[in-house]
């Protein structure tokens, strides 16, 4: 089969190395790839975003005659790239724009969660600002305060006082600093936990979970500073016990794929269920319409069953028939980003030591680019280095042994994942 894999970072990297592995691929296409993907796959430069992209890969994948697309990111997802695809009848791997409304709109989202039962912080929507700035004032509680709509991970702000909290909500609706993503806001109840992502296939009608994953989002160690796309990640994750997977299996997971489904969203695809695991039980924070990211450079490696099967019981809608199976090692992914992120950087600088990797490691590359032969930094997070190995704190170790040979200027990394669980 030929394959097309839409997107750039490191999960795309991951998926493209996993893809890469199937006895049934022959070809792979990523658009637009980086420098770690063009070794495995044929670049092709679409930008996401780019006016007309969705048709320019749906003409991509004609003329190299793709048998099927996978789609790493959720904005190709919410503008409608797969109902794009199913219209020209090509075969593609993902939500249609009906369905992704669950991460698109967290209004949308938490009013799902309400109509369908499923256990979620309480939550108040508002189109006003001074009846949300009024609302917080009120209550004087810490709170969660949430964008609406689509803002690459940065439109959640955890408000400890009501004064984080006014300035979130000024930030997203008087600022606009997420543009119309910042035209509603969720305000909701501050959960205490420990987080967890579980991620699952989806045929539409049933779900397979795969095993649980951590994810680091704050840029220093002990969970201290800005949130970022992710800094690290390891699976699996403990705190998924197999007492917990079937309860967020039959109050979450079902409930939601059923309750698209009724509604007329049918969900095929990857479901990412974000999760706080507090003192009264799971609750979902957030859904994601897409893989994680790093989870999956976590995931993957560790991940048995060939990936093309899986991708092909979903769109049959047979994934009853399908049972995953996974390497009993652990993985740690520890994410290097350039200096300055997730603020202000520069991008252009050498990536020295890509040649040290040894096996059970893997340097999946998200913002890089070949230059002049040299791979050159190219966005803010720039390599995951994933490591396998025995148990968690090994593989953390051995992820850790990785990075000391990886060096570029400004580089920075957490030094804590998979070593403490923070909370
Ligand atoms: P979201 O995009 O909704 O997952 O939010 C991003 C991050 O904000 C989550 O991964 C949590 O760390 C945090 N967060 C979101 N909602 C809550 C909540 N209700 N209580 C505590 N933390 C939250
Ligand atoms: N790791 C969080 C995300 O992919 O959104």
């Amino acid at each position: 089969m030929k394959l097309l894999v839409v997107g750039s970072g490191g999960r795309e990297h991951a998926l493209v190395w996993k893809l890469a592995r199937s006895a049934k691929v022959e070809k792979i296409y990523a658009a637009p790839g980086n420098a770690g993907i063009e070794e495995l796959a044929e670049c092709l430069p679409v930008r996401i975003g780019a006016a007309n992209y969705p048709a320019d890969l749906s003409d991509l994948a004609v003329s190299k005659e793709v048998d099927l697309t996978l789609v790493g990111p959720e904005v190709p997802l919410a503008d409608g790239i797969v109902d794009h695809f199913n219209s020209r009848e090509l075969k593609i791997f993902g939500p249609g724009r009906a369905a992704s409304a669950i991460e698109a709109s967290k209004v949308w989202a938490k009013d799902f969660m309400s109509r369908h039962q499923i256990p979620t912080a309480a939550y108040q929507v508002f189109d006003d600002s001074e009846a949300a700035i009024k609302y917080v004032t009120e209550r004087d509680v810490p709170c969660v305060v949430k964008a609406d709509g689509l803002a690459a991970g940065k439109g959640v702000t955890v408000a400890a006082t009501v004064e984080a909290a006014i300035m979130a909500i000024k930030q997203a609706m008087v600022d606009k600093a997420f543009g119309r993503a910042g035209d509603k806001i969720v305000i909701e109840e501050m959960l205490e936990g420990e987080e967890v992502s579980v991620l699952a296939f989806s045929d539409g009608e049933t779900a397979l979970l795969m095993e649980g994953a951590r994810d680091y989002k704050r840029v220093f160690d002990q969970d201290r500073g800005p949130n970022t796309g992710g800094m690290g990640s390891y699976s699996p994750a403990p705190a998924l016990t197999g007492e917990l997977s079937g309860v967020i299996r039959t109050q979450m997971l079902i409930p939601t794929i059923k309750g698209l489904a009724k509604e007329n969203r049918p969900y095929c695809g990857v479901l990412y269920l974000g999760l706080m695991i507090t003192k009264t039980g799971p609750r979902l924070l957030e859904y994601n319409i897409r893989f994680g990211d790093p989870e999956t450079q976590a995931l993957l490696p560790r991940l048995r069953t060939d990936m093309v099967t899986v991708m092909q019981a979903c769109l049959e809608g047979n994934l009853g028939r399908i049972e995953l199976e996974w390497h009993k090692e652990s993985a740690c992914c520890v994410v290097l980003a350039s200096g300055g992120y997730p603020g202000h950087y520069e991008t252009g600088k050498e990536i020295r030591g890509l040649d040290t990797q040894k096996e059970g490691v893997f340097f999946f590359h998200a913002g890089t680019k070949r230059d002049n032969g040299r791979v050159v930094t190219a966005g803010g997070r720039v390599l995951g280095v994933t490591a396998l190995g025995p148990n968690r704190s090994e593989a953390s170790s051995l992820a850790y042994q990785a990075v000391n040979k990886i060096a570029f200027e400004g580089m920075h990394y957490r030094r804590d994942i998979g070593r403490v669980v923070s909370s």
